[in-house]
């Protein structure tokens, strides 16, 4: 069995943060997103891996590189654009050949791995296997629609009336059946060829298309929302450690991780949090579900329920809360006088100013 693990696309719903680098890359708990999918792989015995590589193909190849960090072996796969799922699929055709595989989209997370579900997929050996969760809103995603016995009957992409609240979920399992779906299918009213409209040619053709409905938690990190939801998740589970270095005038509380070469001054730090490596925090508060990347500084300050991403500074600022930093950035107060907000801000920035 292979994995094929889509890594393109252009992640608008993330921007501004995805103008300047991949949406996998996104790090949760300190971690890109994509490296918790790449482990679940591994972890359920899969070393043959292709990724599927898009305008942001560098950055992908410097984080990943040949997969052995991960005890997998890496194929970079590149897509010109991004036409679709099934895409995806149509141009892996030689990585993949006669294997059943698993199609994993990097930009989703999956608590508790996938090891069971590979383990049933080469018990059973159906045609394809698609994994369901109940969400609120299915109209941005593939919806299913079963019968009373729970199979398939029909999928739609992002529906307007959906049928169901049954949501695709971004991991699939199939076999070489759907080489012969994604030549057949036509792209969709986005342009893209759609891996719903490949899975529901093979249930129009009576293929074995089977589902598993999954209480677990799982998100689709496209949004600002998810991406802060899932990091609140995973620090849930911190482990706490002290890898750098806390003053006597600092205090701890709860489940907090100082990476190495960081120092914590004269602050306040209450889990579950990270501090990443080699960043300063002096004279501040950090609440819970905050993660401070690398490279950080935070000085006189207040944050929680956030993240703030590699190279960050922020100083005499309070409160900041549900934020998502991005690299490099700068946090200060506005002079005194005169009274105004001073921003620099890239495209399609959001900000919120209490006036
Ligand atoms: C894609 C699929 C959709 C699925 C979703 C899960 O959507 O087309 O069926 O529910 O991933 O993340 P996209 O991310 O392309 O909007």
């Amino acid at each position: 069995m292979k994995a094929l693990v889509l890594a393109g696309g252009s992640g608008t719903r993330l921007r501004p943060i995805t103008h300047t680098s991949a949406k996998q890359l996104v790090p949760i708990a300190n971690k890109p997103v994509l490296f918790y999918g790449l482990e679940a792989i591994a972890q359920a015995g899969i070393t043959d891996v292709g990724i599927v590589v898009g305008d942001t193909a560098d950055e992908i190849r410097q984080a990943v590189g040949d997969g052995s960090k991960f005890g997998v072996d890496v194929t970079y796969i590149p897509q010109h654009a991004p036409l679709g799922l099934a895409h995806a699929v149509l141009i892996a055709r030689d990585f993949l050949g006669e294997d059943d595989f698993v199609m994993y989209l990097g930009d989703n997370f999956i608590l508790g791995g996938i090891s069971g579900l590979v383990e049933d997929f080469r018990a059973d050996r159906p045609d394809a296997r698609i994994l369901l969760t109940k969400v609120a809103d299915p109209t941005s995603f593939g919806v299913a629609e079963l019968d009373a016995d729970g199979r398939v009957v029909a999928l739609e992409e992002k529906p307007v009336r959906p049928r169901s609240d049954l949501a695709l979920v971004g991991v699939y399992l199939f076999s070489p059946a759907v080489h012969e779906a994604v030549r057949a299918i036509e792209p969709s009213w986005r342009g893209e060829l759609e891996i719903t409209h490949a899975l529901q040619w093979l249930i129009d053709q009576r293929r074995d298309v089977r589902s598993t409905l999954i209480s677990g938690y799982w998100k689709d990190t496209g949004n600002v929302t998810d991406v802060l939801e899932v990091n609140r998740s995973v620090l849930e589970g911190l482990e706490p450690t002290v890898e750098g270095v806390v003053d006597e005038n600092s205090e701890l509380i709860g489940r907090v991780r100082i990476e190495a070469g960081a120092q914590v001054t004269g602050s306040r730090i209450v889990g579950p949090a990270i501090i990443g490596s080699d960043s300063v925090v002096t004279d501040s508060y950090v609440g819970p579900f905050t993660s401070v990347s690398e490279d950080c500084r935070i000085r006189d300050s207040e944050i929680e329920y956030s993240i703030v991403l590699r190279g960050s500074s922020m100083t005499g600022v309070r409160r900041v809360e549900a934020s998502l930093i991005g690299r490099n950035v700068e946090v200060t107060p506005a002079p005194r006088n005169p009274s105004a907000y001073r921003l620099v801000l890239g495209d399609h920035s959001k900000v919120q100013i209490s006036s």
